[in-house]
């Protein structure tokens, strides 16, 4: 069941939303060359609770960290630990946060310093393709529209969109119906209501789009070994068009 928010709900999403969207700036400033990645989860855990949030991601369904940060061709659900970030890495973050009972939650991807010119066109071309799908996330659309806006985006540049992992509704949980994927036909799918809100997320790879889960159960990798960028928003759908909850 798709379940509508009232502009209230919206109201506290936003601030959930105002608390990722500030933590994925503090996090964009700290990420160098020498930095361990559970620093920085270290780091956004602090921000969050000194902002009366809770990292939503922590103990959900045994997940041992506070954010997720994905390196190369790791896709999403990389788990902070030892491993130190090194010039020319695609570094990941994905953050989400409970405050009040709803929740929030967005991702960005970053270089680390100089890296080829394939990649950078990647990562562009990944943060665009989230922006042509919220731009088609309007009340009268459907789904599929946004789905179709991605995925146009993505294999235009010739890269590919994740098939396995799609975005999700989001509210008083983190993950809710509907299903929101990265691909699909223009005019098909769920019709947007005022009060909808999801998350948008494309994941997508610089080669081919299968993927893997390596065998600590979380990190979801490229099958060819290709890196991959991730950008994510929370968003409601409201009459005066789509209000993204995760923008600093
Ligand atoms: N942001 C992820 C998503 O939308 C959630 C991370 S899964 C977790 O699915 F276990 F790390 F929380
Ligand atoms: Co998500």
């Amino acid at each position: 069941m798709v379940e509508l928010k009232s502009e209230r709900e919206i109201e506290k999403m936003r601030e959930s939303g105002r608390i990722v969207a500030e933590t994925l700036e503090m996090l964009k400033q700290k990420v160098a060359p020498g930095v361990k990645t559970k620093e920085l989860d270290r780091l956004a855990e602090a921000f969050i609770r000194r902002e009366g949030g809770t990292p939503a991601f922590k103990g959900y369904r045994g997940y041992p960290a506070s954010i997720c940060v994905s390196i190369d061709s790791e896709v999403v659900h990389g788990i902070p630990g030892e491993r130190v970030i090194r010039e020319g890495q695609v570094v990941s973050l994905d953050v989400g946060v409970l405050k009040e009972g709803y929740f929030a939650d967005g991702a960005f991807s970053l270089a680390v310093g100089k890296v080829p010119e394939e990649v950078a066109q990647l990562l562009r071309t990944a943060e665009e393709s989230l922006y042509c799908g919220l731009d088609f996330f309007r009340v009268g659309n459907r789904l599929g529209d946004v789905s179709s806006a991605i995925e146009r985006k993505v294999e235009e540049k010739g890269f590919s969109v994740v098939r396995d992992l799609v975005g999700h509704g989001i509210g008083r949980s983190m993950h809710e119906e509907p299903a929101v994927p990265n691909f699909g036909r223009a005019g098909t799918g769920l019709e947007i209501k005022p009060g909808l809100v999801v998350a948008i997320e494309p994941m997508v790879n610089l080669g081919g789009g299968p993927v893997e889960t390596r065998p600590d159960g979380w990190t979801i990798v490229t099958k060819d070994g290709s890196v991959s960028a991730h950008f994510e928003h929370t968003v409601a759908a409201t009459e005066k068009g789509p209000l993204v909850l995760t923008r600093p």
